[in-house]
C-alpha cells in the first residue's frame, strides 16, 4: 500500500516528537511492505512566521489532499510569544480549529491508557490504579463553544465578553454515533457527560444520545454531569470504558485524564469525519518551555502514527506492532523525564526514545 501522508510539525516541541513519530512509522511500513511519501505542511506560529497567517488556502488544499495528517503541536507561550499580540483569528489556535472545522473532524478519540509499567508515574493511589485502565474519550470537536460567536463590546463604560454555546441535533447525533460504534468494539459501556442541570445545550445533548443508545441495545448508557465527571476520574479512573462529550469538557477532561496515564506526553488523539481522512496529534500542547531540548516525550505522537494506520487505512496489525513495541520499551524500564523518577538511570532523551521503540517494531 502508498500512503499519501501530511505532516504538520508544528511549534515547540511539534518537530522533534513528529520526528520520532515518523522515524517509527518508516520502520513499520517498510517492515510490513508498504511505501509512504510525506508532504511537509506549516500550520500555526511556524505559518504566521513564514506567511503572516496560522493556515493559508494552499495548506488547507494540500492537507485536503492527503490521505491523512500527522501532527505535532502548534502554539507558543501565551504571555510572551509575539504570535498572541494578534488579534485572535491570526494567533497559531486559529489555524489548527480552521483547519478541523474545514475537514469536518468532528470526532476526536482520545484514548487514556494507564500502562501498568507506569503506575508509579501515576499520581493517584496504587489501589485505584492496580492493573491499569484503559478508557477513550470521544471529544466533540467542531461544536459548542469553540465555534459559536464571540464579541467584545462596551455598553455604558463596561466591557463585556460573549462566547455562545451550539449544539445541533444532528451534531450531537454524529458524534454520538461514532462513539457507540467505538463502544461495540470494545466494552460497551458509555459514559456521557453533559452540565444537563444548568444548560438548555446538555439538555439536548442528553436527550439526543438517549434516542442514539436506542439503536445500540448491547450498549449500556450511563450519563454523568461533568463536575462529577472530573471527580470520579481520579476517584475510580477503572469505571470508564468509553466517555463521550462535548467539546469543551472534552478539551477540560482529556488533560485530567492525560495527567492520571501518568503525563500528558502519552496521551495520542485522532480526529475523524465521516470518511477515513483523519488528523493524528497528541493531545498536550508544545510546551515551549521544553522546544530544542531534546528531553520531550514522543510517546504521545508515536502512538498518534499507530491511530493513523489503524483508522485511515486499517492497517491494524501494523498499529498493533507500534502500540507493542511502545510497551516493550516502557517495560524494559527506559523513560523520559515525565515519566520517569529523579535520577533514574533510565531516563532517555526524545531521539533516543523514538530510535528504541523504533527497535522494538516487529512484523
Ligand atoms: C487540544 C488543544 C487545543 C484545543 C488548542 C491548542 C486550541 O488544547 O487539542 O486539546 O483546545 O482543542
Ligand atoms: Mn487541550
Amino acid at each position: 500500500m502508498k500512503l499519501k501522508v501530511a505532516v504538520i510539525p508544528g511549534d515547540g516541541i511539534g518537530p522533534e516528537i513528529v520526528a520520532e513519530a515518523r522515524k517509527v512509522l518508516d520502520k513499520t511500513l517498510s517492515l510490513f511492505g508498504h511505501e509512504i511519501e510525506y508532504e511537509e505542511l506549516l500550520l500555526g506560529g511556524a505559518s504566521i512566521d513564514a506567511y503572516g497567517e496560522p493556515l493559508t488556502d494552499e495548506t488547507l488544499e494540500k492537507a485536503k489532499k492527503a490521505d491523512a495528517i500527522l501532527m505535532g503541536s502548534i502554539g507558543g507561550d501565551t504571555n510572551t510569544s509575539p504570535w498572541y499580540k494578534l488579534p485572535p483569528q491570526k494567533r497559531p489556535e486559529a489555524g489548527l480549529l480552521r483547519l478541523r472545522k474545514e475537514l469536518n473532524l468532528f470526532a476526536n478519540l482520545r484514548p487514556a491508557i494507564l500502562y501498568p509499567q507506569l503506575s508509579a508515574a501515576c499520581p493517584l493511589k496504587e489501589e485505584l490504579t492496580r492493573g491499569g485502565f484503559d478508557f477513550v474519550i470521544v471529544r466533540e470537536l467542531t461544536g459548542g463553544l469553540y465555534f459559536g460567536n464571540r464579541s467584545t463590546t462596551e455598553e455604558n463604560g463596561e466591557i463585556k465578553a460573549v462566547d455562545t454555546l451550539v449544539y445541533t441535533k444532528s451534531e450531537i447525533e454524529r458524534v454520538a454515533r461514532r462513539a457507540f460504534e467505538i463502544a461495540l468494539l470494545r466494552n460497551k459501556k458509555l459514559i456521557s457527560v453533559d452540565k444537563a442541570n444548568v444548560l438548555d445545550s446538555s439538555r439536548l445533548w442528553r436527550k439526543t444520545v438517549n434516542e442514539v443508545a436506542d439503536d445500540y441495545p448491547d450498549v449500556s448508557v450511563e450519563h454523568i454531569l461533568v463536575d462529577n465527571c472530573a471527580m470520579q476520574l481520579v476517584k475510580d479512573p477503572k469505571h470508564f470504558d468509553v466517555v463521550l462529550t462535548e467539546n469543551m469538557f472534552g478539551d477540560i477532561l482529556s488533560d485530567e485524564a492525560s495527567m492520571i496515564t501518568g503525563s500528558i506526553g502519552m496521551l495520542a488523539s485522532a480526529s475523524l469525519n465521516n470518511t477515513s481522512f483523519g488528523l493524528y496529534e497528541p493531545s498536550g500542547g508544545a510546551a515551549p518551555d521544553i522546544a530544542g531540548c531534546g528531553i520531550a516525550n514522543p510517546i504521545a505522537a508515536i502512538l498518534s502514527a499507530a491511530l493513523l494506520l489503524r483508522h485511515s487505512f486499517k492497517l491494524e496489525a501494523e498499529a498493533l506492532a507500534i502500540e507493542k513495541a511502545v510497551r516493550i520499551v516502557l517495560e524494559k524500564g527506559y523513560r523520559t523525564k515525565d515519566i520517569a523518577f529523579e535520577n533514574n538511570e533510565m531516563t532517555v532523551g526524545t531521539a533516543k526514545m523514538g530510535d528504541l521503540i523504533s527497535c522494538e517494531v516487529t512484523q
